[in-house]
């Protein structure tokens, strides 16, 4: 998949020339300058194009001539010759049958989406005969812990239902993941949301009550151990951000070695999503319980979806869809944690990103987002950028395999963070929530691996091609195992 909407970023220097209209300054130093500048930039455009030729493969991946390719340019980035590893990469097609046109039914015909793609309207069609194939149900669909699943035990089933460590299916939506060191534990917390879907009130969003943050440990990123709502709604106190009236998304904990405490932002909203806020809880303990401090506008700004990122440094950065939802604002947190400091730079202008999930690799800064079309799954996008602060580079849509439909949509799915994979440098683990609005508690989550390798295939904004930024890449696979 390619996109090809950028070309006006293709453009190389060639305008440069002599503006005296005699033409006197023809041997001048100037002119040598110049031309001396040129010869490089078309040494430059030449030595990219050629290490570019094989970019084109993501193009179509049905040949398995160029499958072959892609193996083998994973692989020399790499460096990697485990046969699981080997199966991370692997391309895998996925054939959706269309069912034959109907009437459909009035919720469908609402929706928003503008030019809806026929197999959107399926997935969002909660009458749709081909529902299953997005939402499979418990009896046949059920991966975990608990299920007798013989060679297949520690596969993921990207979205079909994952069951914790007893049986019950997780809740974790929009979630992200602590790696805590002290205990070499993952913790993975989320929106918990077993309770019924409903609008708030007539055309308003599908919403679940607030219930709070569910949060579940593992050592392994495959078996999960419940371990409860560690941050609760508030029942009765109407003025409270976690009464259950409101909205809670996306938390995200990070550690302060400072302070020795765990610290949770999230997103904090009232039913209308007009409050557009971010919270701020703390912990002793990675398992809570989670005291709420405050929410406020960052930086005096609407904030909608965010995300929160530790750096190496140990200095940690909020990211935030801002300005309804047009820009995304980045700015470093205070020592402890607790607060946005008055930093902050507009990153990606007028992109309309959401959904932002950082990861970093060879002091490079990635990200993934979505474009912004409610709870219909969009096409996503990586981009990169030297400094967290910005600039930030479209890579293009990070999506391989499935098909074409399915690297759209982000395979039905929505970003919400990004995992590195532990012992595989440069391999991460995508996590991504399919949303289902007709019944929220029953979204699935769709993991992929995530490699960074390969040059990008988008013509890129700055630095007239420099420097040669690694490509993104999510592998579509219907089940796959850490190496
Ligand atoms: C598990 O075993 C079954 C039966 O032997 C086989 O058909 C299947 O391909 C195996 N699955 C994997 C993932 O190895
Ligand atoms: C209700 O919550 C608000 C906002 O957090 C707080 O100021 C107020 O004291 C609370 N009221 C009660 C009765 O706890
Ligand atoms: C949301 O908007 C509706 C209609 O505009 C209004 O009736 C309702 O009170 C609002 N709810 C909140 C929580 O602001």
């Amino acid at each position: 998949m390619r996109i090809m909407k950028n070309n006006k970023y293709n453009k190389k220097p060639t305008s440069l020339h002599c503006n005296d209209a005699g033409g006197g300054c023809r041997y001048s130093l100037l002119t040598i300058i110049i031309w001396t500048v040129v010869g490089f930039f078309l040494v430059v455009h030449l030595v990219s194009l050629y290490s570019r030729k094989d970019n084109n493969i993501h193009d179509d991946v049905s040949s398995s001539d160029q499958l072959q390719v892609v193996h083998q340019h994973q692989h020399q980035h790499l460096h990697l010759h485990h046969p699981v590893v080997h199966q991370l990469v692997r391309v895998e097609e996925e054939i959706l049958r269309m069912p034959p046109p109907r009437k459909r039914s009035p919720r469908t015909s609402k929706r928003r989406s503008r030019k809806p793609i026929p197999l959107v309207e399926e997935f969002l069609d909660d009458k749709s005969p081909i529902r299953h194939l997005f939402f499979p149900g418990l009896k046949t669909a059920a991966f975990g812990p608990t299920k007798d699943m013989g060679n297949e035990t520690s596969y993921y089933f990207p979205g079909k239902i994952w069951m914790d460590t007893e049986g019950n299916p997780i809740q974790a939506h929009g979630g992200g993941i602590l790696l805590d060191e002290k205990s070499n534990t993952y913790y993975w917390y989320g929106e918990y949301k077993d309770g019924p879907t409903y609008h708030a009130h007539k055309r308003g969003p599908a919403r679940v009550d607030i219930i709070g943050v569910g949060c579940y440990s593992s050592k392994d990123l495959w078996t999960w151990k419940n371990e409860g709502i560690v941050l609760g709604a508030e029942e009765t106190n109407k003025t409270h951000d976690l009464h259950k009236s409101n909205v809670l998304e996306r938390p995200k904990v990070i550690y302060s070695e400072k302070t020795q405490k765990y610290v949770m932002w999230m997103h904090i909203d009232d039913a209308n999503y007009t409050k557009a806020s971010v919270g701020v809880a703390i912990s002793d303990n990675p398992t809570g319980p989670f005291e709420y401090l405050y929410s406020k506008r960052p930086h005096g700004f609407d904030s909608r979806d965010m995300t929160v990122f530790k750096d190496d440094d140990g200095v940690a950065y909020l990211i935030y869809s801002s300005e309804v939802n047009s820009v995304l604002h980045i700015g470093p947190l205070t020592e402890d944690y607790l607060d946005v400091t008055p930093v902050m730079k507009r990153v990606m202008v007028g992109q309309h990103r959401e959904a932002p999930s950082i990861f970093k690799h060879q002091k490079v800064y990635y990200m993934v987002t979505s474009w912004c079309t409610g709870w219909a799954p969009n096409e996503a996008l990586a981009h990169a950028a030297e400094s967290i602060m910005g600039p930030w580079e479209k890579l293009g849509n990070p999506c391989i395999g499935g098909n074409k439909v399915f690297r759209l949509t982000t395979f039905f799915a929505q970003s919400t963070y990004v995992i590195p994979l532990p012992g595989v440098p440069g391999a991460f683990i995508f996590m991504a929530d399919r949303w289902n609005p007709a019944d929220l508690r029953d979204s699935r989550y769709v993991w992929l691996p995530l490699v960074i390798g390969g040059p990008a295939d988008q013509p890129l904004e700055y630095n007239f091609g420099f420097p040669m930024w690694s490509r993104v890449s999510i592998y579509w696979h219907s089940k796959w195992r850490l190496p």
